[in-house]
């Protein structure tokens, strides 16, 4: 009998343990960290407000360091929205960090600090709104390519009044938001609600700032302040001294929720008057690069003396169509779909491109300083689904994005990681001219390859800038094999082993 009791009690436990543990997880998530992000309130080189959000109130501890025994920690009050800003880092440094009270702690993670360089990579999107499956889609694309942060136009939510809406909101986003730092403006949705300031901390009055990243002045405006009865006469007062203190910077580009320029309905019949009246003047005299806006549920690109406006209002949202009434005469490209921007910027160059949900290109643009050749690869990191064996055709677009034309042809080598190599000669050019080529490649195995295009003349290729005549970009090959863990070996054996033993005990009994 003893032996009996022994026995199913031991079986009792096998069978429950998974059980029990899941319970113990289950209830330490009350100060589990989740929905972690990065923003910037100072200096992007030197520091970073890390983010995070308990079930329960908790304490607020960050530890950093460049590797992942940390060595570093930053402890705050005990809160729920969690918020600690870390200073004196390094500039172009990967940290890694993790945030917790102590006891519970969130995974591993990572971020790299601002660059004291000459070069920029951000991703430009906005109009994420409810749509929770387009825009994890949207989301999943941007955070499968290199840059460096992102600037986000508005309208996150449907309501920016209703919480449940930004913790989906965070459910969605924040696989990219625990690695890149995340600058945004308000939107009409947001209702200009006391979520999005608790959820977010940015520089100064945070419903409109500026920060420097790299060879960028970047203006956050809060462009929808008259839908809560304000004016933009103190946005005015601040934007002028602000042009006045960063003047110097050769790039400035301005994000804001409601475009200048739209061709739109709404443009047509005087919504965005105020901002064309009392903003856009001041964009003209200050040198203003480049406006960003979305509101808009589509992308457009348009050019005004001498300022390119995009608007980039499709990061999940309803898609709106053009009705071509109301085309203006400064739309140079426009496209309705769900989309992402991705700009890059150097000392004499802006670079531009919109991509669709499946990282094809919809519309490039190119700012030179200086008249020279520049050949582009547009590929940009994918994952193709095959395994290994199996082939896959491989197109490399290459485009000349310089202003002049090139008039002989390039000697082009492209070098696979795993030892093959491809000579490719790219023809002769105009500006702004592109050549496609493609590649039956067959996968070696599983993993992530690299590919590097060398060309033989300097200065002649970009994309993810190694060297100036070399771009390098990478496919994902994700393979079909898949093993279970030892672990998972174990515990099937163990299931398996308890369930004869039940079957044994109960038709021991029945006898
Ligand atoms: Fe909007």
């Amino acid at each position: 009998m003893k032996i009996k009791a022994t026995k199913l009690l031991l079986v009792t436990f096998l069978i429950l343990s998974p059980i029990t543990i899941t319970f113990q997880t289950t209830f330490a998530q009350d100060t589990q960290p989740i929905h972690l992000h990065l923003t910037w309130q100072h200096d992007t080189t030197t520091t970073i407000t890390v983010s995070w959000r308990t079930a329960d109130k908790t304490s607020s501890i960050v530890q950093y360091g460049t590797d992942d025994s940390y060595g570093n920690e930053e402890t705050r009050d005990e809160a729920v929205l969690h918020h600690v800003e870390l200073v004196g880092l390094n500039p172009d440094t990967v940290y890694h960090y993790r945030v917790g009270n102590g006891e519970v702690w969130s995974d591993d993670y990572t971020f790299k600090t601002g660059t004291s360089g000459n070069h920029a990579r951000f991703i430009a999107w906005g109009d994420s709104r409810h749509n929770r499956p387009e825009r994890r889609a949207i989301m999943n694309t941007v955070n499968s390519l290199d840059f460096d942060f992102s600037v986000f136009n508005g309208d996150f939510v449907d309501s920016g009044l209703d919480g449940g809406q930004w913790i989906d909101w965070f459910e969605d986003f924040s696989p990219l938001l625990s690695h890149k730092p995340f600058m945004s403006v308000l939107g009409n949705h947001e209702s200009n609600s006391s979520h999005y300031y608790n959820y977010f901390v940015y520089p100064g009055k945070e419903e409109y700032y500026s920060f420097n990243y790299g060879p960028i002045h970047f203006i956050g405006l809060h462009s929808c302040v008259p839908y809560y009865g304000g004016t933009f006469d103190e946005q005015i007062n601040w934007l002028l001294n602000d042009l006045e203190t960063y003047k110097d910077y050769e790039w400035k580009i301005v994000i804001q929720h409601r475009p200048a320029y739209s061709s739109s309905k709404r443009n047509h019949e005087g919504d965005y008057d105020d901002i064309q009246t009392l903003l856009v003047p001041i964009y003209e005299e200050h040198n203003i690069t480049m406006v960003i806006a979305g509101h808009d549920h589509w992308y457009e690109r348009l050019h005004k003396n001498n300022i390119t406006y995009v608007v980039a209002g499709a990061a999940g949202a309803p898609i709106y169509t053009i009705n071509e009434d109301y085309r203006i005469a400064e739309s140079v490209y426009s496209e309705s779909t769900h989309h992402a921007v991705l700009i890059e910027v150097f000392e004499n160059q802006l670079d531009m491109r919109a991509f669709r949900t499946d990282k094809t290109l919809m519309d490039q643009y190119t700012i030179n300083k200086e008249d020279k050749p520049d050949l582009r690869c547009n590929n940009l990191p994918t994952t193709y689904n095959i395994s290994k064996g199996q082939s896959q055709n491989v197109t490399i677009s290459i485009m000349n994005i310089g202003e002049v034309d090139i008039l002989e042809e390039t000697k082009t080598k492209v070098e696979i990681s795993n030892g093959e190599t491809w000579n490719i000669t790219i023809p002769p050019l105009d500006a702004y001219e592109s050549v496609e080529f493609k590649y039956e490649w067959t996968a070696s195995s599983n993993g992530l390859y690299t590919w590097t295009i060398t060309t033989d003349i300097e200065n002649q290729i970009d994309e993810v800038v190694e060297d100036n005549n070399q771009a390098k970009f990478c496919f994902d090959v994700e393979g079909t094999e898949k093993t279970g863990s030892f672990i998972d070996s174990i515990l099937g054996v163990v299931s398996a082993l308890s369930a004869l033993f039940i079957v044994i005990v109960i038709m021991k009994r029945k006898r």
